[in-house]
């Protein structure tokens, strides 16, 4: 995770949607067809974990932590997901469409290029299709590639609270294979927390899902330790992700698989806590880290991955060339997308980003600020970033 190749005077020769060349500029073939860029040429990033459609942001919440109140307690006072869920049940889905183009927007303005979105604020199946069909729409209208996720398992539903069990039946036997069938969805997740799913539930619900040809992710001890990287690394997860209460055992089941460590340390910074996942030891044993957003409108409302890597960097100790594998390489493979993107290679796809910085490790550095000049998805150049407010 360590090494990144720099190239000085270099030139990339993309040939339709995929990166044919890459080397010295001197040396470029083609040297007639060049674009002139000044500043660091990065793959595009890759977001592998986010929470992208959602209504309104929870500033409620977000007051009663700032007040002391903690994400669990507010949860229980009728905040936190549930909030959201009657929120994304009420509008409808134009609404949610027009919301979720101008936050992807943002993200591809600050170097996003493919974009895992969760839905997972439905929690029934008619809003949870909702969802997944915006995620649909904006995949074929928008430049970004995006990469849906199910996360009906998010929370119980009100209206199951008094018998989670029959929840867990609804979304084996009906929403998982309507998902499905329906090709709306490339992977399936699970909130796995004490208090929400359990590890046993998790494991009866993504057993349901590969069974239906769904890849496999892991929301994993996040607030607190429940085996949930036990669970996704013997399942064979693309991901677990969080993972702040991760223990021994945990870290241990991750290096020897192949399931990626997904961090997301820009959710506790917003939660206020002081804990952070334990990075270094994460790749000390072996493990493959990637970051990630989280982006959500309760535990991180950030849309900057260049903003997760300086947290990376700061508060996971990871070396600047850590947090640019950890939003490229890795996180691709914590998609299924190793082999395709997140690297300026030959036959990798042409998702380009530039940064008008000097040095490439300010790409980790600016804090908050966005320096991506310019962005290309599939060849193609997108319109120039300017910054949308969300
Ligand atoms: O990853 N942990 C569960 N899900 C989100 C929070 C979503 C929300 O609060 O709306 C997370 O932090
Ligand atoms: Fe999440």
């Amino acid at each position: 995770m360590a090494e990144v190749e720099v190239l000085r005077d270099a030139a990339v020769l993309i040939d339709g949607p995929r990166i044919a060349w890459v080397g010295a500029r001197a040396e470029a073939p083609r040297a007639d067809q060049v674009t002139e860029v000044t500043g660091v040429i990065l793959p595009g990033m890759i977001d592998c974990h986010t929470h992208g459609v959602f209504g309104a942001p929870r500033l409620d919440d977000h007051q009663r932590r700032a007040l002391g109140e903690d994400y669990k307690a507010i949860a229980a006072a009728g905040g936190g997901i549930l909030q959201s869920v009657r929120d994304v049940r009420a509008r409808s889905e134009a609404e949610l469409e027009a919301l979720t183009r101008t936050r992807l927007a943002t993200l591809l303005a600050h170097g996003t290029t493919t974009i895992e979105v969760k839905s997972g604020y439905g929690l029934e199946l008619e809003a949870e299709l909702k969802q997944l069909r915006v995620i649909r729409r904006l995949a074929e209208t928008q430049p970004a590639t995006l990469v849906p996720t199910f996360l009906g398992a998010h929370e119980v539903p009100p209206e199951h609270r008094g018998d989670r069990a029959a929840y867990v039946r609804l979304l084996c036997e009906e929403m998982i294979p309507a998902v499905s069938q329906g090709g709306l969805a490339r992977c399936c997740d699970v909130f796995c927390e004490p208090g929400v799913f359990s590890p046993a539930e998790a494991r009866t619900i993504l057993g349901a899902a590969k069974r239906h040809g769904l890849a496999l992710k892991l929301h994993a001890d996040e607030l607190e330790g429940s085996g949930g990287a036990e669970l996704a690394a013997e399942l064979g997860a693309l991901s677990a992700d969080h993972l702040a209460a991760v223990s021994d055992a945990g870290v241990r089941a991750l290096a020897a698989s192949g399931t990626v460590a997904v961090l997301l340390p820009a959710t506790m910074v917003f939660l206020g806590k002081k804990g952070q996942a334990p990075a270094r030891r994460l790749i000390e044993a072996g493990a493959a880290v990637a970051l990630a957003t989280d982006f959500n409108p309760g535990t991180s409302p950030t849309m900057s991955l260049p903003l997760v890597m300086a947290l990376g960097v700061s508060q996971l100790g990871l070396r600047h060339a850590e947090a640019l594998t950890a939003v490229t390489v890795n996180a691709a493979a914590a998609l299924g997308l190793a082999g395709e993107r997140g690297q300026l290679a030959p036959g990798f796809a042409a998702d380009l980003v530039v940064a008008a910085v000097e040095d490439w490790r300010e790409a980790a550095y600016w804090m908050g600020a966005n320096v991506v000049s310019a962005v290309w998805t599939g060849g193609s150049a997108c319109p120039t970033p300017t910054v949308p407010v969300s």
